[in-house]
């Protein structure tokens, strides 16, 4: 109040001679009425939401999963509400519409500027906005993640799946424990088809480069998830604790940079320009190119070198953590519900037959198979919040008001399991994505790669390598869990995804003629590509 009296008085001063004090003051309440009224307007039309406490929000209220704490406040709230989680306000939208409309707009496809973004620096793909994202995106699509270089069509990508698919096959087959968690050898499998398409490398699950690479990555996934409350409460970055773990989040980031680095410099070393191998080498060839034209090689990019090192990690974080887990998930539903599996193994032994492995030309004809996956990514959705969004200005969503710099996530888990969209959806039910005619069908509101600017850029691999992946391993095996112990819950462990409890089980030889016949073509028709793939570690085979 001071203030404004000082304020006032300055302004009676300084204008008085050229406005009387009768208009400048109807002036100055005019201005603080509108605001006022501006304000009322915005807190009137900010989407419904529980209240909190002050200063930490609903922080103290999260008793559970924060995907299923959200799913009971959809029940309570509807498809968009609001929440503080201490200072930060989040809006969460469960309406498969709301979402397709909301983030088609640019306003909302920022990401929030976190503990975790400030350690990235603004590079990569995923945590960065404005006109860097866009080129990479643009680049990332163009290029087909390195693929370009090998021809048109998806013929060179079902290549790199279909040989990480063999030699997952031929590793269940050589394996000598069962029952066994079958996570690792998913992981080094997802992992090869990342490292192969991006940087002509793979390892065996046995290397310790490969092992030491993803125990960081693991460790840096953990990490992350307990920058959360930093997120929320930025003062709580000051806490000696707080700053170990940023300390302990950069080391291990460093560590697989100079991995990173030596693949590169590796690149760097061997490229032929006439005949590039993947996506490192895209982008090489790309800052020459802008080298040579005397132009920047993508808009308001720092350091190309950090760009290209911070994409590679970006792809790795983003391609093998939802694919395996989806995997697991996958393996985990076909236990508990043996009829569907054997219907996706009918369906395989009719359309595929007992003398060849899978491949993408039989995906039209394996509904049921098709189904069963997509079933699978419905019923246990893997990111079930998505990447948090942030908007960039003050928007208006369904007649509600969300400030700008508010953090704002689709929801997808809300969608899945929305029992209007979904009959009884915590049921397992293939049939729900196959239509009257028999044939496979996504409906509208199944969307477990988000929508609109930044839905997820790598939709189509993680689908084909799915299909394979899945297909061929209930081709070749049936799955068995040791009856001792009770199959894990399907409400699994919320980290970066959402994985299923880890379990054990076996893969019991089902038609494994298939897997020879097609281990003896690979052999004789080895590709040009392969040569170039460089191998750390003992290969099976
Ligand atoms: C089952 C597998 C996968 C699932 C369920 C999945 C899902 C998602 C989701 C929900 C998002 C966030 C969308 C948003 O911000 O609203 C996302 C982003 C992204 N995904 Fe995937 N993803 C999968 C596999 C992959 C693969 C194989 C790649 C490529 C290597 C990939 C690359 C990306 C990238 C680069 C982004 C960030 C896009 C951006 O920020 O503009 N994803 N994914």
């Amino acid at each position: 109040m001071a203030f404004f009296a000082h304020l006032l008085s300055f302004l009676f001063q300084s204008l008085g001679s050229m406005v009387s004090k009768w208009t400048l003051l109807i002036c100055l309440i005019t201005l603080l009425i509108v605001k006022c009224v501006k304000y009322i307007q915005l807190q009137t039309r900010l989407p419904p939401g529980p209240w909190g406490v002050p200063f930490f929000g609903m922080l103290p209220f999260i008793k559970k999963e924060f995907h299923l704490t959200l799913f009971d406040l959809k029940e309570k709230y509807g498809k968009i509400f609001q929440l503080c989680m201490g200072q930060t306000p989040i809006v969460v939208i469960s309406d498969h519409n709301i979402i397709k409309k909301a983030f088609a707009k640019g306003e909302l496809a920022a990401r929030p500027k976190t503990v975790f973004s400030d350690i990235l620096g603004g590079y990569g793909v995923i945590n960065i906005e404005g006109a860097l994202w866009k080129s990479q995106r643009s680049f990332l699509h163009k290029q087909k993640f390195g693929m370009k270089h090998w021809g048109a069509g998806s013929n060179q990508m079902e290549a790199r799946v279909s040989q990480e698919v063999h030699y997952l096959l031929n590793s269940i087959l050589a394996e000598k424990k069962s029952p066994f968690n079958p996570e690792t050898i998913l992981n080094c499998a997802i992992s090869n088809v990342i490292c192969s398409i991006v940087m002509s490398t793979r390892f065996h699950h046995d290397d310790p480069k490969f092992q030491r690479f993803m125990y960081l990555f693991n460790e840096g996934f953990r990490l992350f998830t307990t920058t959360g409350p930093m997120i929320f409460l930025p003062i709580l970055k000051h806490y000696p604790g707080s700053q170990d773990t940023i300390e302990q989040i950069k080391n291990n980031r460093d560590e697989m940079l100079e991995f990173v680095r030596y693949i590169i410099q590796d690149h760097r070393d061997t490229l032929n320009p006439e005949a590039p191998r993947d996506l490192v080498d895209s982008y090489l060839m790309e800052m020459e190119q802008a080298k040579e034209e005397g132009r920047d090689v993508f808009p308001e990019c720092k350091d190309t070198e950090t760009q290209l090192e911070q994409i590679i990690l970006d792809l790795f974080s983003a391609g093998v953590e939802t694919l395996k887990t989806t995997m697991q998930w996958a393996i985990l539903h076909m236990l508990r519900n043996p009829e569907v599996c054997r219907k996706v193994q009918a369906e395989l032994e009719q359309v595929v037959g007992k003398h060849r492995l899978p491949t993408l030309a039989d995906m039209p004809d394996l509904h049921y198979t098709k189904a069963s996956i997509y079933e699978v990514m419905r019923r246990s959705t893997v990111v079930p919040t998505a990447v948090t969004h942030a908007t960039t200005r003050t928007v208006e969503i369904e007649g509600h008001l969300i400030p700008k710099d508010s953090h704002v996530i689709p929801f997808l888990h809300g969608v899945h399991m929305d029992p209007e969209l979904w009959d009884q959806p915590e049921e397992f039910r293939p049939e729900r994505f196959i239509n009257e005619e028999g044939k496979v069908q996504k409906p509208k509101h199944f969307m477990p790669f988000g929508a609109g600017q930044r839905m997820c850029l790598g939709d189509s691999l993680a689908e084909m390598e799915l299909q394979l992946f899945f297909s061929s391993l209930l081709h070749v095996y049936d799955l068995e869990y040791p009856s001792e112990t009770p199959l894990p819950s399907l409400r699994g462990v919320a980290g970066v995804t959402v994985s299923p409890q880890s379990f054990e089980m076996s893969f019991v030889p089902r038609n494994v003629e298939a897997l020879i016949i097609s281990n003896a073509k690979s052999q004789s028709s080895k590709e040009a590509w392969s040569k170039h793939v460089r191998v750390f570690g003992a290969m099976y085979g």
